[in-house]
């Protein structure tokens, strides 16, 4: 098989409900690159238990995450879709590339100081080394660019460390990746306190829609999402709150920054909200619909992993044998 198209690999962690954040900021991206490039979308299972995941909810998840995937249009025949713990190579170059991240590098990333201050009971050595096995992920298959929300820039810079450090010391191995990060969704913020990002691992339920919420849940959340004690629909960055819902709103619409400002000019925040919470509703009906009836066919979702490894494994193989070589193992 010869590969001439460009490589795109992204991949969303199966740790909690997926948002709306990581819809409009990654996932609703995927599906544009997929006539161009031969792409791969994976379930990053290793990933979620570097927090205490319950086992029955992680494997129900796994299989939510590619129903959604596959809801929010990845074709599987055109998408290599799979799950990560799947493919033991991720885990298998993860290591390796541990041995080529420094210490210090890893001590710098914002997440793991964030989610070791959430998790301070268990601050484990794979949230540790959590960017690492990331960086194997996107290395494994020779990624030309990786769809992502910015949360994950420093992630992805790392990654590129990683692989030019390798280069250097042995040689063209791996293809340094670049991120693909659309600047208007790039950061969907809470509802609640919209100066922080909306998270699936937020508490505060009102903070955070859901992708497979129901109308009646989207429109009562922003109905109460925080805006200011001002009255006018403007985007600007005194006004988190209501620059936040002019972002979702243009997403589901396509309209401009403008054309919103004078669509609500003079009245007032109450109509702004619920047409916000409207539009979203309607926009991801169709994903609510085609979800359920994918979770209805557990065997066909099954098939489409299996066959979504054997097609990652096989790119996985090729990058792996020149990093044995490489590295100096006896083959
Ligand atoms: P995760 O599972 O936290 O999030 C999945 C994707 O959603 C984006 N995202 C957001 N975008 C905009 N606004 C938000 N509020 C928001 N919340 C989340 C994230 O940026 C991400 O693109 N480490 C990754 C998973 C991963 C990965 C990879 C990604 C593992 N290996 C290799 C790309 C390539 C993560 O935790 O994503």
């Amino acid at each position: 098989m010869i590969q001439d198209k460009k490589i795109v690999f992204s991949g969303v962690q199966p740790s909690g409900n997926l948002t709306i954040g990581n819809y409009l900021g990654a996932i609703k991206n995927f599906s544009r690159f997929s006539e161009d490039y031969k792409t791969f979308y994976c379930v990053v299972d290793l990933h979620a238990i570097t927090v205490r995941q319950v086992p029955a909810e992680l494997r129900r998840r796994t299989y939510e995450t590619l129903a959604l995937y596959m809801a929010c249009g990845l074709d599987e025949k055109k998408n290599t879709l799979f799950v990560q713990s799947h493919v033991p190579a991720h885990a298998e170059l993860g290591w390796m590339l541990d041995c080529y991240t420094m210490f210090g590098e890893l001590s710098r990333m914002t997440q793991f100081k964030d989610k070791s201050a959430k998790h301070s009971q268990n601050i484990n050595a794979g949230l540790f080394t959590y960017p690492t096995l990331m960086a194997a992920d996107i290395l494994l298959y020779q990624t030309d660019l990786v769809p992502v929300g910015i949360d994950q820039k420093q992630h992805l810079e790392l990654a590129r460390d990683i692989a030019m450090r390798f280069n250097q010391i042995y040689g063209d191995t791996f293809t340094v990746p670049e991120g693909y990060i659309s600047t208007d969704t790039m950061k969907i913020m809470s509802l609640a306190e919209p100066t922080s990002k909306m998270s699936k691992s937020d508490e505060n339920q009102n903070a955070v829609v859901y992708i497979l919420d129901s109308k009646d849940d989207i429109i009562r959340k922003f109905k109460k999402a925080v805006t200011d004690s001002d009255s006018c629909v403007k985007y600007s960055e005194d006004k988190p709150g209501v620059s936040n819902l002019i972002t979702i709103y243009r997403a589901f619409t396509g309209k401009s920054i403008e054309e919103v400002e004078r669509e609500f000019d003079g009245r007032g925040y109450g109509d702004f909200k619920l047409a916000v919470g409207e539009v979203c509703a309607d926009g991801l009906a169709p994903v609510r619909e085609e979800f359920s009836r994918l979770m209805a066919d557990k065997s066909h979702l099954e098939a489409v992993m299996k066959a979504g490894a054997d097609e990652a494994a096989y790119y996985a193989r090729k990058t792996m044998s020149k990093v044995r070589r490489k590295i100096g193992f006896v083959n």
